[in-house]
């Protein structure tokens, strides 16, 4: 199968999405040319070119795009070529309404903007088909296109009658019958029995809460019906074409479509990735999304965009200094990548995305925006061995969209625990210690973990079970965050003392969620030797009870649940259950110790890190980035190369403020 090693064996790949349909024609010569200066190595074109490609139903319009094809090859530049899916042509939502999507109030969206269509649409469907087929048979063989981009974060949403009708042709095949159906929902409340298929519609805004297994399983289509868009198209290429990968472009955490069941199909995980430089928590959140995105592809993957500057689409937009853009292009790297695309290469003067940046801004290359684009050019191109090496990981992190979505379904005894602050929680402390962690789904191989986290994993079916409870009789370590285990693969609240599937291997059973009122309760170490220390607890608890076998590390103290468990652990430790949100302190002593007395060891080499210093390892090269404000001394273990800077091996590290740097072990 291809893959993105197909494209890397000359090392990391850099560029952009180009939209050269925005220029005229002397433009794209100067293109190119800014491009080799830079060290562009491919670009992604064609995104959002169909009503350029096709400004008539059936009457392409293809050489403008042959001559960019063209250049960029004569300019040893190579193309991402992408269908244009995402955005129909005016015409088509003219010719057909039923093309657009309908809002979750029944309301049908106009065009005038970009994915406005709906995914059940036989008429998009088809014309997608059309349009994919068109541009396969012309540029398959083209030299300059390596790979194809199918759509753009495919992801739109619509409630029609026609994805109404399709949502019930999944359901018939997911159920069998209407009796199951309803059996599996539990439509026994409210009245909401189904007595004939065509009774159910797509969760339309209702007068008061929806029911979760509908909402869930509506979630599950779309994520299913979407990745079929993406299937239509790749088969239409592959039949013309077979050596060059597909991919999509993923858009990290993206609640509306479950990436775990569509990575099987994607030949290169690429994502789009833009941490907001104003949010403190950014470069964490970045971090732990490009793991899960490493997690995905099970080895490197490709950043397919991202922003060199700011965005245009938040309410304040903040740019990113050039030591930033940097930063974020070297960490996406060091956890995995293969590979930094910007959105865009030059920056568009007209439309929605006028003030985005771009790797060329309007105000041209004289800028110290455009250097620093030259320059993340050059230190790719010095970092080309990285390509393709391996990040290890002894932790996982357990992650689930399905049991995301139930969780986050309003009815949950509170709306404050929420999963990704709690994955991020979670992930902080091994972040900041520099240790390798991968994202991973329940039902994942585990054995190779020395520690599996799963700081919030709400629904957790059957199948599920059976492998967590595996995992730790075989000599694993798993430690279960709070309102875990909680639903069945169909969002059933298992019965029983919780977590129901765990509770006897833990040696501990709850009875009662208990969200705790403003101020938390503290939290103390339930024997005398407690190395855990004092603590807080915040927003979430649970009643527990201690059982035979169970060991009990933290308890509440004062409020409703004084002297009750907090933090329990089976006797052979390989069973932790958390029933509560700790303060950062304390939950950096926790998972720390757990990592520690499992044995885990950061791979990199810097024995202290120095606050605000981030540091993450990939195969034999690391890489430290400085948040301070003030310029940083980082000691290493052992000598290393600075990649970029090609001094004498050193066994420090000096680094200015925002500073960033790769090394590499230096051989004795
Ligand atoms: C992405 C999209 C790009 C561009 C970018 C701007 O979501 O794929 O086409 O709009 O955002 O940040
Ligand atoms: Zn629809």
């Amino acid at each position: 199968m291809p893959s993105l090693v197909d494209l890397t064996s000359g090392g990391l790949l850099y560029g952009g999405d180009d939209n050269p349909e925005q220029w005229d024609r002397a433009t794209w010569r100067d293109d190119v040319a800014a491009m080799q200066a830079a060290g562009v190595t491919m670009v992604t074109i064609g995104v959002f070119s169909w009503a350029l490609l096709e400004p008539e139903r059936d009457r392409f319009e293809l050489t403008w795009m042959d001559e960019v094809l063209d250049l960029l090859h004569e300019g040893g530049i190579a193309v991402d070529l992408a269908t244009p899916t995402a955005s129909p042509p005016p015409w088509l939502a003219l010719e057909d309404a039923e093309t657009l999507p309908m809002d979750a109030g029944g309301h049908r969206l106009h065009h005038g903007s970009r994915t406005h269509y709906c995914p059940s649409s036989p008429t998009y469907r088809e014309r997608a088909r059309v349009i994919t087929q068109v541009i396969a048979e012309r540029w398959a063989s083209h030299p300059a296109v390596v790979m194809w981009h199918v759509n753009n974060e495919l992801g739109t949403h619509c409630w029609c009658p026609r994805c109404g009708a399709a949502f019930r042709d999944w359901l018939e095949r997911r159920y069998g019958s209407l009796e199951k159906l309803n059996a599996a929902w539990g439509t026994a409340v409210w009245s909401q029995r189904y007595g004939a298929w065509e009774q159910i519609a797509p969760p339309l805004r209702a007068p008061y809460l929806l029911h979760p297994a509908h909402t869930l399983d509506y979630r599950r289509f779309v994520s299913d019906t979407l990745l079929e868009l993406y299937r239509a198209e790749r088969d239409v290429i592959r039949a013309v074409e077979v050596d060059k990968p597909v991919t999509t472009n993923f858009m990290g955490f993206f609640r509306g479509v479950d990436y775990r069941s569509w990575a099987g199909e994607i030949d290169v995980i690429s994502d789009d990735s833009y941490p907001d430089p104003a949010d403190p928590e950014a470069p964490l959140q970045a971090a732990l999304t490009h793991d899960l995105m490493r997690s995905l592809a099970g080895g490197p993957w490709l950043l397919m965009e991202q922003a060199t500057s700011a965005v245009n689409w938040r309410s304040h937009n903040v740019p990113k200094t050039t030591a930033r853009m940097r930063q974020d292009a070297l960490r996406a790297i060091a956890h995995g990548a293969d590979g930094v695309l910007s959105f865009q290469w030059r920056a568009s003067p007209t439309g929605p995305e006028r003030f985005h940046s771009a790797m060329l801004p309007h105000a041209g290359t004289d800028t110290c925006l455009h250097r620093a684009v030259q320059d993340l050019g050059r230190d790719l191109r010095t970092l080309a061995e990285v390509a393709g090496s391996a990040v290890r990981a002894e932790v996982a992190i357990l992650f689930d969209w399905s049991s995301w979505w139930a969780a986050e379904e309003p009815g949950t005894p509170s709306d404050r625990l929420r999963v990704l602050p709690q994955l991020q929680a979670w992930y902080r402390p091994l972040w900041e210690a520099g240790i390798g962690v991968d994202v991973v789904h329940p039902h994942a191989d585990l054995s190779r973990y020395r520690l599996v986290l799963a700081p919030q994993l709400y629904l957790l079916d059957d199948d599920g079970v059976a492998n967590l409870r595996c995992y730790i009789t075989s000599g694993g370590c798993l430690a279960l965050g709070p309102f875990s285990a909680v639903a069945d693969g169909n969002a059933r609240v298992r019965t029983g003392r919780f977590p129901v599937p765990f509770a006897e291997l833990l040696g501990a059973g709850g009875e009662e969620w208990w969200p705790l009122p403003e101020g938390g309760a503290g939290l103390v170490p339930a024997n005398s030797s407690g190395a855990l220390g004092r603590g807080h607890a915040d927003t979430w608890a649970e009643h527990l009870r201690l059982e035979a076998g169970g060991i009990c590390e933290l308890r509440f103290e004062g409020g409703d649940l004084d002297g009750e468990p907090a933090l329990v652990r089976s006797a052979d430790d390989s069973l932790h259950y958390l029933a509560t949100m700790l303060d950062a302190a304390l939950l950096k002593r926790w998972i720390l110790g757990l990592a520690a007395r499992r044995g885990v060891v950061a791979a990199h080499p810097v024995p202290e890190i120095p606050e605000g210093v981030e540091v993450a390892q990939r195969g034999e090269f690391t890489l430290l980035i400085n948040h301070r404000q003030t310029a940083v001394d980082v000691p290493l273990t052992t000598p290393h190369l600075t990649m970029l800077d090609e001094l004498e091996p050193t066994d420090h590290v000096h680094l200015p403020p925002g500073g960033s740097t790769v090394l590499r072990r230096a051989l004795s």
